[in-house]
């Protein structure tokens, strides 16, 4: 992968953590840039300013401390509330704003917003333009293929966004009828690779380093974004980054780095959320990270009746401890057998 940029910017890699609301705040992006994301998006933030004023919203806008270029998403079916939002998030230190074409949520498409816009070019276009003259950072577009399997307009969609100046594209090959179900397909991410010459990022189902170079190829894009499989797993960004670059697999994380990292995401929680909110939402970055360990299921049921950080803390410390003498037992018997 050649270095790729989004107007003033080079990103370190071309990977990215793709934006999931109510599982990339500030916490989860820190963290997966750490493990090697070359740049993160945060949750997206409705272009309706009068709910702005909820704790979640802002706790969706703080970016301290984050890592440049911040991109913030921002979602919405009205042209000037979204040029609006996009003005106030930069000002609150937005690097990057990206728009929200890809989510099929209910609560987003109710309003005809996230991928139900695809429906209408002309409002995408009205859009586009209203946000990308708004401001005067890079404006980013997130789309899915199409909105139903029989109107795949993505490639109408791309070439709509590169004419009004967005500066790069991110596709899930998807369309907004799939919502997830099925495989993503990528012939359309490659017809729109070949059709635009801004930056063009494949999304959906990138598990592992060997599918991130399948895509890669399948497409020819230069970048991907990757979602769900960080969840729980924000190594993923570092073994993708170095297999693609070397060719090489990376050992996956031991148990005692894979504590690690959990320890540390837990307190980040713990901090930005406050302990009562941030024991609840502890709760599910946990059973990611721990689902595919023995003993998952039963150590799940107990931690989630958890409600002090420190249980949590200790908790985890205590699975862990458990698993290391389980797997020191195994080992032990392997050499007396
Ligand atoms: C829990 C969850 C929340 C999501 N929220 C958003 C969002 O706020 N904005 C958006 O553009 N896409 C959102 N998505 C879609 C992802 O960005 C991504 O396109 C999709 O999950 C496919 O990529 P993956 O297979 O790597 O997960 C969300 C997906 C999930 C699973």
């Amino acid at each position: 992968m050649s270095a790729v940029r989004i107007g003033p910017y080079t990103l370190q890699n071309a990977l990215i953590l793709a934006p999931m609301a109510g599982v990339t705040d500030q916490p989860f992006r820190q963290l997966c840039r750490r493990m090697g994301a070359g740049l993160v998006v945060s949750e997206m933030v409705s272009s309706d300013m009068s709910l702005w004023n909820s704790r979640k919203s802002r706790l969706r806008m703080i970016h301290d401390g984050d890592p440049e270029p911040r991109s913030v998403q921002i979602a919405g079916g009205d042209a000037q509330m979204l040029a609006a939002a996009a003005r106030a998030n930069v000002e609150a230190g937005a690097q990057i704003i990206d728009i929200n074409m890809g989510c099929p949520a209910k609560k987003v498409c109710n309003k005809a917003a996230g991928s139900a816009l695809l429906k209408d070019e002309a409002l995408v276009n009205e859009i586009l333009q209203a946000v990308v003259a708004a401001v005067d950072v890079p404006v980013t577009l997130k789309i899915r293929t199409g909105w139903d399997r029989d109107n795949k307009n993505g490639l109408t969609v791309a070439k709509i966004a590169e004419q009004a100046g967005i500066q790069a594209l991110a596709v899930h090959g998807r369309t907004r009828a799939d919502l997830y179900t099925g495989d993503a397909e990528y012939d359309t991410i490659a017809a729109i690779k070949q059709a635009v010459s801004i930056p063009v990022f494949a999304n959906g189902d990138i598990t592992s380093p060997h599918k991130a170079r399948q895509v890669l190829d399948a497409t020819g894009a230069d970048g991907l974004l990757i979602g769900r499989a960080a969840q729980g797993r924000p190594w993923i960004f570092r073994e993708v980054e170095h297999y693609l670059r070397t060719g090489e697999l990376l050992p996956a994380p031991q148990l005692a780095e894979v504590e690690r990292i959990l320890l540390e995401h837990l307190a980040a929680l713990h901090a930005f959320y406050g302990d009562v909110m941030g024991v609840r939402i502890a709760r599910k970055h946990v059973g990611w990270y721990l689902a595919t360990l023995p003993g998952a299921k039963a150590f799940r049921a107990r931690f989630n009746g958890l409600d002090e950080t420190h249980a949590q803390c200790a908790d985890v410390r205590a699975f862990f401890r458990e698993r290391e003498q389980s797997l020191e037992t195994e080992d032990g018997q392997g050499v007396a057998a």
